[in-house]
């Protein structure tokens, strides 16, 4: 088996993976048409041509703008299954999945729409595809702490179909700590706790995710191996960070996958996996971030077979649940 068909038979979780990151510009122009929603960009080309990207907020510009076209309940149903159609082709068996509700409720679109459509979605993918999936709300972290409360106070009457809280959006000068006290009410109220921390924020927004924020898992976290006691933290007690290689070769969180800190991460003894993040933007699903990697870092089979393992074990699962996945390797 050479590693591309390694990788595809491999069953895999996805855990870091924004919804609204999925929207692939052919399904935007569909639904902008059919809401009668005029784009910044007049075809799919010139759309596509758009996504060249300095940094983190430089994506973020056009990511917000593409949103504008998702109204519908419908529509955030086409784009969630969309996604889970993507997964299924890459045998993905389970996804955690964050969308961020103030990008829509910001436009006037309400909470109970955009999770509606979602949800619809998941349950069809568990019908049709057999793959489980979790919700995770994520606070937009260049909007005050008020705010991320009433978030959460809208998500209220839809507690079953929320499993985690998470936080994204533009990291410099936002830290975690900005959080404290949404996410001890989160906390409180039962649920996982994820933060994006250490992308481009400095080591110290990681010990601030899990110190203050108290994060069962963080999100991207790259910059830890500039601390060393952190990074011994995070092996000790072998908190998940979800990396996502074609998010940091797009964002020029590294400027060459060869580069890539991952294997390094690995040596180090991080329990770290892989993820997409927002592959419509970023060049590929999953397998496609396995199987780049894997060629400028040139990864050994048995790596591989562990970073998906590491996949199913950081996620949300029971016990039971994640030991029969691994039973499948
Ligand atoms: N980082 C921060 N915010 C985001 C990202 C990301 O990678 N993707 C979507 N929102
Ligand atoms: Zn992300």
């Amino acid at each position: 088996m050479n590693m591309e068909q390694l990788i595809l038979s491999l069953p895999k979780a996805e855990l870091h993976l924004h919804i609204e990151g999925t929207f692939e510009p052919e399904l935007m122009f569909i639904i902008a048409k059919r809401n009668n929603i005029k784009l910044k960009y007049k075809s799919v080309e010139e759309l596509k041509k758009a996504y060249k990207f300095n940094n983190l907020q430089d994506f973020l510009d056009i990511y917000y703008e593409g949103c504008n076209a998702l109204l519908h309940e419908q529509d955030f149903y086409d784009l969630t299954y969309a996604y889970f159609t993507k997964a299924y082709e890459q045998n993905i068996v389970h996804a955690e999945i964050m969308f961020a509700p103030q990008t829509h409720t910001n436009r006037g679109v309400s909470f109970e729409t955009v999770i509606a459509g979602i949800y619809r979605a998941q349950a069809d993918a568990n019908k049709n595809y057999n793959i489980s999936s979790k919700l995770i709300i994520s606070f937009l972290r260049h909007l005050d702490e008020e705010a991320a409360f009433e978030v959460f106070e809208q998500a209220k009457p839809f507690r079953g179909l929320i499993d985690a809280i998470g936080l994204d959006s533009s990291e410099l000068n936002h830290p975690p700590a900005k959080f404290k006290h949404i996410f001890r009410e989160a906390r409180k109220n039962g649920f996982f706790i994820t933060a994006h921390a250490g992308e481009e924020g400095p080591p110290e927004y990681i010990w601030e995710a899990i110190n203050i924020l108290k994060a069962d898992r963080i999100d991207h976290g790259n910059r830890c191996l500039e601390n060393e006691e952190l990074v011994k933290y995070l092996a000790d007690n072998q908190i998940p960070l979800t990396i996502c290689p074609l998010s940091n070769l797009k964002l020029k969180v590294v400027d060459d996958l060869k580069k890539h800190p991952l294997k390094e991460m690995l040596d180090k003894g991080l329990f770290i996996n892989i993820n997409s993040d927002d592959p419509a933007y970023f060049g590929g699903y999953l397998n496609k971030n396995y199987i780049e990697l894997q060629k400028h870092l040139n990864l050994t089979e048995s790596e591989i077979i562990i970073l998906a393992k590491n996949s199913i074990k950081a996620s949300m699962l029971t016990e039971d649940e994640k030991n029969f996945h691994l039973s499948n390797f």
